[in-house]
């Protein structure tokens, strides 16, 4: 499928096509960025495409005074946030969205890939307390098979979690596919769609492996 297929069949996926987000992640597609300024673009992503995956929070109007006078101003409605890392390369994409709102509980996910099965098993798991009242945003940059993010937000659909956004920064059409499959009510909030995954399960043409590129493990 291509990128233009994709979004004719699931016009509910967002994808963040501003010029900014555009010129940035041509950066991290380029073999010579640095680590440290892999690490800080994917920061700064994280938090414009947290950005447009806010955008309908709930807001409610309170009085203040200005200097001047009195006015009624709006407020975040106070539905909490909690931001959740699939590890470890989404730990780079929270840190931005955290800083649109650094009030956010963070949850944290672990998986990985059995290399018989190559399906996703669970190491870790750590979330705050009722999940179920919280806007939940799960973060990964790769949105690769879809295993890890549909296993994700299946924990947290186990936990009780009824609003739920993804937020990845490329993602391959075979993995959104699985994903729409497995959770056709979660918005996508996603940075490029590229063309499709290689014999590895690699985005191409991607960006190698994120984790690794954020961290300096390669
Ligand atoms: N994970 C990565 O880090 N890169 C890919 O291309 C796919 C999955």
């Amino acid at each position: 499928m291509t990128r233009e297929d994709i979004l004719s069949k699931y016009p509910d996926i967002t994808l963040t096509d501003h010029p900014f987000i555009q010129h940035k992640l041509t950066s991290l597609r380029d073999k010579t960025t640095s680590t440290r300024e892999f690490r800080m673009l994917v920061e700064e992503l994280g938090t414009l495409i947290g950005y447009e995956a806010t955008r309908d929070l709930d807001t409610v109007e309170v009085e203040i005074e200005t200097p001047l006078e009195k006015a009624m101003c709006p407020v975040l409605k106070g539905k909490k946030l909690c931001v959740v890392t699939i590890m470890r390369a989404g730990n780079g994409l929270a840190e931005g969205v955290l800083k649109l709102s650094p009030s956010a509980r963070v949850g944290h996910v672990g998986l990985y890939r059995d290399p018989e099965t190559k399906q996703p098993v669970e190491y870790y798991l750590k979330m705050p307390h009722s999940v179920n009242e919280r806007t939940i945003i799960v973060v990964d940059p790769m949105l690769a098979t879809g295993n890890s993010a549909i296993m994700a937000i299946d924990k947290m659909k186990e936990m009780g979690a009824t609003d739920i956004r993804f937020i990845c920064l490329f993602a391959a059409p075979e993995g959104i596919e699985a994903f729409k499959e497995a959770h056709p009510d979660t918005a996508m909030y996603i940075g490029a769609i590229d063309r499709g995954l290689d014999e590895k399960a690699y985005i191409r043409p991607g960006v190698g492996d994120a984790g690794d590129r954020i961290y300096g493990t390669q």
